[in-house]
């Protein structure tokens, strides 16, 4: 591929070395192009060293082969790392006031940001913004790593490490390297997936809420998969106990209700939602303004649980209910149940229960107990969709919680495939 590396005028300019070379030893041809402020930190002549080409700031250098359209136009995948938060403010506004910006306006390919900036400029509702509107023209903005910054502070705001922006933005370019071992590779290239992950936390008062021990892994796992499969990733993240995975669009939520809100927002723009969010079934009744105390005549207060709206379910009505026909989105929809079975009925009847009630397209069904599953690394699961023939046994998939995302994500691909209207 031909890659355009832009770096921007940060600290971790020095970064985007290793960056350049996992790029070059993987057999892509780099275009490195720095803003004028980032020379401050890298020159110009460890660029030209380490890519062999020549490298400018200036759309005034190399004027004959009209360079500030040209390096654009022919890139496959244009990476910017450092991203500062001038940079992405720039390329929103779509200023063309370096060969940097020029190019990211004649880009024909995927766009890649991953940016790096204080914890405060990242979290202001500028920056904010402009990365929402970088989305929203199908750019990919990597989540910055929360660390150490450059000072003593740290915080959200470090620049991801070179591998994770390598294997992001190539996945991002739907040329997820052989390396990240998925059978799947390319296969969701072009398609947005949105994964709920993690346990929602219901309130009480300011202090307390009412959780689940959902670790949030399998989400992780899930959305892993869809980048290294070369789709565009939405995460929706309820309270999580592993990382939120590099290079996905990050929503942190709290309670069902915030969780509903965020996939309904985001579901008719989504080819495939997969609901591994562990979603509590009741709220407290009542959120109380302040701390629940304890009383001096000795009573005890009564909690009373109110239904969380299903919105597995609701996705899927509002799917049937919509007038887009074959092409309703989300495309392909998946479900998890976790069942432990009873003296009534298996976790495999359960399970078939749960798809019937639910109408997904995939369940993925795990049997659960007291050590099996939750905060587990590896796990074994079947998948039920409404296609298998009756009476048949789903084949049980068994290991890490990254083999089975591959292994789902390889199911996704041939459900989406039968789900598409053809054309
Ligand atoms: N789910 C949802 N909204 C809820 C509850 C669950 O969308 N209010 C989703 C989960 O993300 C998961 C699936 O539905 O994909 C799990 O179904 P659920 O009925 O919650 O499973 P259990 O709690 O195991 O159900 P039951 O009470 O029937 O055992």
């Amino acid at each position: 591929m031909r890659i355009v590396l832009g770096v921007g005028g940060g600290i971790a300019a020095y970064k985007a070395a290793s960056l350049l070379r996992l790029f070059t030893e993987a057999g892509h041809s780099v275009q490195v192009i720095p803003t004028e402020a980032s020379t401050r930190f890298v020159g110009v002549a460890t660029w030209e060293a380490l890519s062999g080409k020549p490298v400018s700031t200036s759309v005034f250098d190399a004027v004959d082969t009209v360079n500030h359209v040209r390096l654009g136009h022919e890139a496959d995948l244009v990476v910017v790392a450092p991203a500062t938060a001038d940079l992405l403010a720039r390329a929103a506004a779509g200023l063309a006031s370096d060969l940097l910006t020029n190019t990211l306006l004649m880009a024909h390919g995927p766009v890649f940001f991953a940016p790096a900036m204080h914890t405060e400029m990242w979290n202001h509702a500028a920056t904010q913004a402009n990365v929402a509107v970088l989305r929203s023209r199908g750019a990919t903005v990597m989540e910055p790593a929360t660390g150490r910054l450059t000072g003593k502070d740290s915080g959200p705001g470090r620049l991801p490490e070179p591998e994770d922006i390598f294997a992001a933005a190539l996945a991002a370019a739907g040329q997820a390297s052989d390396e990240a071992g998925s059978s799947a590779a390319g296969r969701l290239s072009g398609q947005t997936v949105t994964v709920t992950a993690g346990g929602t936390r219901e309130p009480l008062d300011p202090v307390r809420f009412l959780g689940n021990r959902s670790s949030g892994k399998q989400g992780a796992a899930v959305a892993e998969a869809a980048l290294a499969a070369g789709a565009r990733v939405r995460f929706i993240a309820a309270h999580m106990e592993v990382p939120v995975p590099a290079g996905v669009e990050l929503v942190q939520v709290e309670t069902a209700l915030e969780l509903r809100d965020a996939v309904h927002a985001a579901a008719s723009s989504t080819d495939i939602l997969v609901m591994s969010a562990a979603v509590a079934d009741f709220r407290p009744g009542e959120n109380a303004e302040t701390k629940i105390k304890k009383r001096d005549d000795g009573t005890d207060p009564v909690i009373t649980l109110v239904r969380n709206p299903d919105i597995l379910h609701e996705v899927v009505q509002r799917r049937a209910e919509s007038d887009a026909g074959a092409a309703a989105h989300p495309l392909v929809i998946v479900g998890f149940a976790a069942e432990t079975g009873d003296g009534s009925a298996s976790v495999l009847e359960y399970g078939r229960r749960k798809l019937e009630r639910k109408g997904c397209d995939l369940l993925v069904l795990n049997q659960v107990g007291r050590s099996l599953v939750f905060g587990q690394d590896t796990t074994e699961v079947r998948i039920l969709s409404p296609q298998d023939a009756p009476g048949s046994e789903p084949t049980a998939v068994a290991g890490s919680k990254a083999d089975i995302a591959r292994h789902l994500i390889d199911r996704i691909a041939e459900r989406l495939d039968a789900a598409m209207p053809s054309v």
